[in-house]
């Protein structure tokens, strides 16, 4: 079995890369990314040297590239998750999304088709999505997989873009294809412009912790390994076509959160509890923000059997201790273009 992963060095590819290839050493494990500055090899440095783990260099938005490679490669199956993911910089670039996101993904599809066209069987296109596609609920209500797409930012568009192509691929070519829409991740590895890293970092340097707006959206956060747990599930066993929504059943309003994220960060670096709350900071709202986004998982508990493996007290308790023990990982990552992109994204909120 050999299998491309893309976006392998990213935030969620990095989990799931590791996932498949200690736990499935019969599989070739080929993982695809461009490095942007989301993609980091250090993500990987535990597995890299196993005998089933390739790295390969690329850009999913080179369609020559991407055809040569699969006609090469042959690769029985694909996990999609290479993309632009962050909602602010969607807002400030959005043609970058439109070209991994929506041109990328088709790109992949065309190769898959052409490979795959005389013996789809067990072959197999994982496409990676977001419950973003879905909008936004109000106070009640949950995201179902029959749910209607209605995104608001460039990002959730292209997603949602992307899942559109991967349905008609399947409906008009015979594709063999399977989606999964999740809600937010945490965890180790994740890049520090997404809320939770960037607040922790933020409080390591005694930095503002900018809230936007009032605090009030809500997010439903699931542990980066349960995601990943779910992907393999689901990839090995869910029917053709299908669609899964993905969720913890954790619904946390920013504000709670934060001060969440302050109590038990102040306590690990042995500050006095409220030190941290004091750099709370209401800036500017993300346009088109998102109240709140909760997901129905009810369909992946009851067919496939899976259920989140971690409280998230556990889950916060466990990625502060991994910000804190890997600082160097964090100062790297945030060495180089993070200053500019601070400025741009912050600087006048
Ligand atoms: P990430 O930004 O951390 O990683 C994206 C990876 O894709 C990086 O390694 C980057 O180098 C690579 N990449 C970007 N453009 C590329 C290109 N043109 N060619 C090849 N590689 C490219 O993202 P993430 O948070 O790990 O998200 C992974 C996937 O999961 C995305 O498709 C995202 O939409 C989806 N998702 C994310 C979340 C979340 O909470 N982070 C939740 C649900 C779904
Ligand atoms: O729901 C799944 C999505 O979750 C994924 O598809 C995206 O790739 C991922 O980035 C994430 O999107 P969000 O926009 O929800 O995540 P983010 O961490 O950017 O923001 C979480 C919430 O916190 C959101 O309501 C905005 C708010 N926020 C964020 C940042 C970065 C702040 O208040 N301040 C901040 O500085």
């Amino acid at each position: 079995m050999k299998i491309l992963i893309t976006g392998g060095a990213g935030f969620i590819g990095s989990h799931v890369v590791r996932r498949f290839v200690t736990k499935y050493p019969d599989y070739q494990i080929y993982n695809l990314d461009k490095l942007t500055y989301a993609g980091n090899l250090e993500n990987l440095k535990d597995v890299d040297k196993l005998p089933n783990y390739h790295f390969v260099l690329g850009d999913i938005t080179d369609d020559t590239f991407i055809k040569q490679l699969f006609e090469k490669e042959q690769f029985d199956g694909v996990i999609h998750l290479a993309a632009e993911s962050h909602v602010d910089r969607s807002i400030t670039h959005p043609n970058e999304f439109v070209m991994t996101n929506v041109v990328g993904t088709v790109n992949l599809l065309n190769a898959a088709k052409s490979i795959w066209k005389d013996h789809p069987e067990r072959k197999r296109f994982y496409h990676v999505s977001t419950d973003e596609v879905y909008g936004t609920l109000g106070e009640t209500g949950f995201f179902t997989e029959e749910t209607a797409y209605d995104p608001h930012s460039p990002y959730s568009a292209s997603k949602a873009s992307s899942d559109h192509f991967v349905r008609a691929y399947h409906d008009t070519y015979g594709v063999p294809v399977i989606i999964s829409n999740c809600s937010n991740n945490y965890g180790p590895f994740q890049f520090p412009e997404k809320l939770i890293p960037l607040f922790i970092n933020n409080i390591r340097h005694n930095k503002p912790l900018p809230v936007y707006g009032k605090g009030v959206n809500v997010r439903d956060w699931l542990f980066v390994e349960d995601h990943a747990a779910a992907i393999d599930l689901i990839y090995h066993q869910g029917p053709d076509g299908e669609t899964y929504n993905i969720g913890g059943h954790n619904e946390w309003k920013n504000i709670d959160l934060i001060k969440v994220l302050c109590k038990v960060t102040d306590k690990k670096l042995g500050r006095p509890e409220g030190t941290s709350e004091k750099l709370i900071t209401y800036v500017t709202d993300r346009a088109g923000h998102d109240l709140r986004y909760a997901i129905d998982s009810s369909k992946l508990q009851k067919e496939l059997g899976w259920k989140p493996s971690l409280q998230f007290e556990e889950g916060i308790e466990k990625t502060v201790d991994w910000y804190l023990n890997n600082q160097g990982w964090l100062d790297n990552v945030t060495s180089g273009n993070y200053q500019k992109y601070y400025e741009e994204m912050y600087g006048n909120r």
